[in-house]
C-alpha cells in the first residue's frame, strides 16, 4: 500500500519527520509538497501531514480532458466497494494545469457518471483547486460515505491519483492549544504541530523497527525528556504519541503552568495512564535523575522582538542565549552515550531576511556533537518560521559522536 502524504505549510520540515520516522528509502518526495511514502501512516502521530491519500493509479495523461475521461472510466469501478451509495464527493488538484471553472464542470460530469452506476452523489464545491483541511474534515471525507480524490501531477510528469483517507484533525489541535489552562506569550506559544515534529525528529523509529512490525506505537518506556519544557506542549505531545514524558524548566512557575497543563489533558480527555515527571532545574547543570532515551525541546529563545532590533541589541542578545545553548549542550554530553539522538527548537534571527544562526552551530563537533542531515531536505531549510517573525526556530537534530 503506497501513500500521497500531502505536506504542510513548509514542505522540507514535513519530508523531514517522514524520513526520520519511516527512513529515507519509504520516502519519495513526487513534487514539492507531495511525498509518497511505503505505507499508511498514522496521520494523528504527523506533525508535518496535512492529509493522506490511498495512492491507487498512476498514468500518463496529459490534458485535462484525458484527465477528465480516465476519471469517468475509473472512478465507477474505484468506488463500487463503498458500502454507502449516498456519497458526498470532492476533487483536490495539485500542481495541474486547470481552472476551477473547469474543474467545477468536471466535477459536476462525474456526478452525472456515478449517478448511472447508482450512486446519489453530493458534491462539495471547491473555492480553490484543493480542498482544505477543514473542508475535507468538517465534509467527513474521509468515513464511509465520503470520497476526496486527490489529483497529484508529479515532477517526473506522472499523474498520482488517490482517494483521501486521513486528514489532520485541526479541532484537536486548536483545542491542544487553546484550551490549556495555563499559557503564558512570553515564552511562546509552541503550535502542538512543531512539538509532534520536533519529537518525531528526535525518536528515530525507523532504526527501532522489529522484523515484520511497522512500529507505528511508542512503547510505553520509551522516555522524552524535555529540559526547557515552558508550558509543557512538547511533554503533552509526547504523552499523547504514546511516550512517558520528563520535563524541567529552570523557572518553577512553569514546572507549575505545566503541572496544570497535564492534569488538565488527562482530565479533559480521560488519559488515565499518563507517566510524567517534572522538576525544576538549570538546564545547563542538572544531573537528571531519572534515565532518559531522548531529548526533544523547543531551547531558550532569548527575548521576542515585535521589530527588528538594533545591531547591538541582537548581538548581546545572541550571545547570552548563545552561553545557555553552549552550557546546556556540554552538560547532556556529560550524561549521554555516543549514538544518543536528540532534536532542539533553537532560535535563528531572521532581520531584513538575512538569517543570524545561533554561534554554537559552528562548534558542535567540538562539544561532541554531530548534526544530521536528511536525504530529502536541507538543513538550511529546516527553520520554522512565519512572514515577518524575527526569531524563527531552527530545528537541530544531533547525534552525540564521543564521550566529553
Ligand atoms: C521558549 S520557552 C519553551 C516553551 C515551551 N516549549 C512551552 O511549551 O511552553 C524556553 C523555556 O526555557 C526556560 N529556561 C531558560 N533558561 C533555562 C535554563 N538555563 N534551564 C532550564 N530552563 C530554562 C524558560 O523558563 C522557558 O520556559
Amino acid at each position: 500500500m503506497k501513500s500521497l502524504c500531502i505536506l504542510g505549510r513548509q514542505p522540507a520540515i514535513s519530508l523531514a519527520e517522514l524520513e526520520s520516522r519511516y527512513g529515507a528509502g519509504a520516502v519519495t518526495p513526487i513534487k514539492q509538497d507531495i511525498a509518497l511514502v511505503d505505507r499508511q501512516p498514522d496521520i494523528s502521530q504527523l506533525g508535518g501531514t496535512q492529509k493522506i491519500a490511498r495512492l491507487y493509479a498512476v498514468t500518463t495523461q496529459k490534458s485535462w480532458k484525458d484527465i477528465e475521461h480516465y476519471l469517468k472510466e475509473t472512478l465507477p469501478t474505484q468506488l463500487a466497494d463503498m458500502p454507502d451509495k449516498k456519497l458526498h464527493l470532492g476533487i483536490s488538484v495539485y500542481g495541474i494545469n486547470v481552472s476551477l471553472g473547469q474543474l467545477q464542470k468536471t466535477t459536476f460530469a462525474l456526478k452525472r457518471t456515478l449517478k448511472q452506476h447508482g450512486h446519489s452523489i453530493r458534491i462539495v464545491p471547491n473555492k480553490s483547486l484543493a480542498l482544505s483541511s477543514a473542508q475535507v474534515l468538517h465534509n467527513h471525507f474521509t468515513d464511509d460515505n465520503g470520497a476526496e480524490i486527490v489529483l497529484a501531477q508529479g515532477k517526473d510528469g506522472q499523474l498520482y491519483i488517490g482517494k483521501t483517507t486521513a486528514v489532520q484533525d485541526i479541532d484537536s489541535y486548536t483545542a491542544r492549544d487553546q484550551k490549556r489552562p495555563k499559557r503564558d506569550a512570553k515564552v511562546g506559544m509552541l503550535p502542538p504541530k512543531l512539538a509532534q515534529i520536533i519529537i518525531n525528529l528526535a525518536e528515530r523509529r525507523e532504526q527501532k523497527q522489529v522484523k515484520g512490525s511497522a512500529y507505528e506505537q511508542a512503547p510505553i518506556s520509551l522516555t522524552v525528556l524535555d529540559p526547557f519544557c515552558g508550558t509543557g506542549v512538547i511533554l503533552q505531545e509526547a504523552l499523547l504519541m504514546g511516550f512517558t514524558a520528563y520535563g524541567s524548566d529552570i523557572e518553577k512557575r512553569m514546572i507549575e503552568y505545566t503541572e496544570a497543563n497535564l492534569a488538565w489533558l488527562a482530565h479533559s480527555l480521560d488519559l488515565k495512564n499518563l507517566k510524567y515527571t517534572t522538576v525544576t532545574a538549570d538546564a545547563t547543570t542538572h544531573e537528571w535523575e531519572l534515565p532518559f532515551d531522548t531529548i526533544a525541546c523547543e531551547a531558550y529563545l532569548g527575548r521576542p522582538f515585535s521589530a527588528s532590533p538594533d545591531e547591538k541589541t541582537l548581538n548581546k542578545v545572541m550571545q547570552d542565549v548563545d552561553t545557555i545553548h553552549r552550557k546546556f549542550l556540554k552538560n547532556v554530553a556529560r550524561q549521554t552515550e555516543p549514538g544518543f539522538r536528540m532534536c532542539i527548537a533553537v532560535p535563528c534571527w531572521i532581520i531584513n531576511e538575512k538569517k543570524h544562526h545561533l554561534k554554537t552551530l559552528d562548534k558542535l563537533e567540538g562539544l561532541g556533537y554531530t548534526r544530521q542531515s536528511f536525504v530529502h531536505a536541507e538543513n538550511q531549510d529546516l527553520i520554522y518560521h512565519r512572514e515577518g517573525q524575527i526569531v524563527g526556530r531552527e530545528l537541530l537534530v544531533l547525534t552525540r559522536n564521543y564521550k566529553s
